[in-house]
């Protein structure tokens, strides 16, 4: 099947790709189209579709969309949908990671507990829509570790490597990552369906 991914992020399409194989997985860039959503929506599963909708009059192809961010239970689920301007418009990650680490400041370890989001949106050719979740659990740190990946990584310690997402490998992280569950399950539903 050849699915299109909705977005500008080559991480993703990457990453996507590679879980998606054997199916033809192109970005919206690859097939011709620039068009970058506001995303309005009030959950993940809204933006998520809001990114895959406006591909819908561009092509043919089966669309995919992701939305993913931050849910620290402490903050009651912030920053959520708004992980990427946390710390306001036009603001760098570390930003996000300043504003985050003092809105903890005096919470002990075990109040730190947080968890990426991440779902995927799938529109069928026939029109047909479907969603995907995965999270993947942790806990906010108080210092910055690790210099890969992006966003919050540096502070988000994941137990079972004893390290946070930031000194993980990209092999690592896309075996565990929030990101890879919900393709994974999306991966699944293609399998059995085609
Ligand atoms: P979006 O899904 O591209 O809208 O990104 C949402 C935001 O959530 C990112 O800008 C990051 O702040 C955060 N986020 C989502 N996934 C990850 C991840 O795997 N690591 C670190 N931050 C993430």
């Amino acid at each position: 099947m050849d699915i299109i991914v909705a977005t500008n992020n080559q991480g993703k399409v990457r990453e996507i790709k590679n879980i998606l194989a054997p199916h033809n997985v192109m970005s919206q860039s690859e097939i011709g189209i620039d068009i970058d959503v506001e995303e309005t929506g009030e959950t993940f599963v809204e933006n998520a579709f809001l990114k895959a909708r406006a591909l819908k009059s561009h092509t043919q192809c089966a669309i995919i969309a992701d939305d993913s961010g931050l849910m620290v239970d402490y903050l009651n689920g912030e920053p959520g949908v708004y992980s990427a301007r946390y710390a306001g418009d036009n603001t760098t990650p570390l930003q996000g990671i300043e504003k985050l680490l003092k809105n903890l400041d005096g919470v002990p370890f075990e109040g730190r507990s947080a968890r990426f989001v991440s779902v995927i949106a799938l529109i069928l050719p026939d029109g047909s829509e479907y969603s995907f979740e995965g999270t993947c659990d942790g806990y906010i740190t108080n210092i910055l570790k690790g210099e890969n990946g992006f966003g919050f990584d540096p502070v988000f310690y994941y137990p079972p490597y004893d390290k946070t997402f930031a000194e993980l490998t990209d092999a690592e992280k896309n075996q565990i990552s929030h990101r890879s569950v919900a393709i994974g399950k999306l991966s699944e539903f293609l399998n059995a369906i085609l």
